[in-house]
């Protein structure tokens, strides 16, 4: 097996390669050499400021240590981006800021859809059509994760948050470190399963075992040439916050959720073996390094109100594409007759 026969990568750990990466950069205790983020620098909004008000009352209720430029001012602000709060002063670390938009990515209705909820309860009109059809049109977007992944690798000035990111795609491989295939085996996953087989290849595996045929896969509806055409462009001609923001928190933080309906679903399938559906609870059931390699990149990438906001931006363009297609595959799922009807 790959994972037996390239001890120099199973050996090392993910703190190796990331530590630099995973280690806070803004932290919220002062250091001696620190004092940017002292802490209780985080205020509520009804504590802030305008910057157009007097210099002394800007600094009001700040500690002498704490009234420093950057405290007050954002730096690199467009000024031209209307929808930039510039009059307001950024409140939170840059930690607690990318916590806050993946709470909200969780709050969307591409994680909260009406067709993943039926799709986990098991209320579609015909199950097994269903999922056959997700299985069909998911494959579009899904065979191209890599191409996503190296996209936003291209985008990333800094080498260490390449690194972080060519080790998510190494594990897209199918390449894992042996304690990640021991906390997969854990959950019922058998290494012989998995090592070797891009992701891509596990979700045509399901794609098969539900009867579909290559042909099947190969020929795509235009909903879904437009929903990966979209996201790559977004990806690569986006500005880099708005990549790592549409592929981080848009995608990688919500896929442990929104693969869950479907987890459930297809253990109904009798004829499903756990290695057919392999790819639903590799997903699901194991802490996410991917989406915490994202969030840090993320962080980093957090310095500024403009950067914060191509953040969001990123992560709102994928999470609204992704929710189209949703809505697409609930109105094909409700009345598959009419399925091709329906735009
Ligand atoms: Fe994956």
């Amino acid at each position: 097996m790959a994972a037996q026969s390239n001890p120099g990568v199973l050996s090392r750990t993910r703190s190796d390669l990331g530590s630099d990466l995973l280690r806070d950069p803004y932290p919220t205790r002062p250091t001696k050499s620190d004092r940017i983020a002292p802490e209780g620098f985080a205020m509520p909004n009804s504590n802030l400021t305008s910057l157009s008000a007097p210099a002394s009352d800007r600094f009001a209720g700040l500690a002498t240590g704490d009234r420093t430029a950057v405290a007050v001012v954002p730096e690199h602000v467009n000024l031209r981006d209307v929808s930039i709060p510039r009059t307001r002063v950024p409140a939170q670390s840059p930690r607690a800021f990318v916590a806050e938009l993946a709470a909200q990515s969780l709050q969307h209705r591409a994680v909260n859809h009406p067709y993943l909820n039926a799709v986990g309860l098991g209320e579609l009109p015909d199950m097994r059509w269903a999922l056959a059809d997700f299985g069909q049109q998911y494959h579009g977007y899904s065979k191209d994760f890599p191409c996503y992944l190296t996209a936003v690798i291209s985008r990333l000035s800094d080498p260490r948050h390449r690194a972080g990111l060519m080790e998510n795609l190494t594990e897209e491989s199918g390449i894992y470190e042996t304690e990640e295939l021991s906390e997969l085996g854990e959950v019922g996953i058998e290494p012989e399963w998995i090592v070797g087989q891009p992701h891509p290849q596990l979700f045509k595996r399901f794609c098969k075992a539900m009867g579909l045929k290559d042909q099947d896969l190969d020929s795509e509806l235009d909903q879904i040439v437009i929903w990966r055409e979209m996201f790559m462009n977004l990806l690569s001609s986006g500005t880099p916050a708005e990549a790592v923001g549409a592929l981080g928190l848009g995608t990688e933080n919500i896929v442990s959720t929104i693969y869950k309906p479907f987890s459930r679903a297809v253990a109904t399938i009798p004829e499903l073996s756990a290695r057919d559906t392999v790819f639903f609870p590799l997903h699901t059931a194991v802490d996410d390094h991917h989406q915490e390699t994202l969030q840090a990149i993320s962080a980093d990438l957090a310095r500024d109100e403009a950067s914060r906001h191509q953040l969001r931006r990123g992560m709102l363009k994928a999470l609204s594409l992704r929710s189209v297609f949703w809505d697409w595959m609930y109105r094909r799922a409700l009345d598959p007759q009419k399925a091709d009807q329906v735009l």
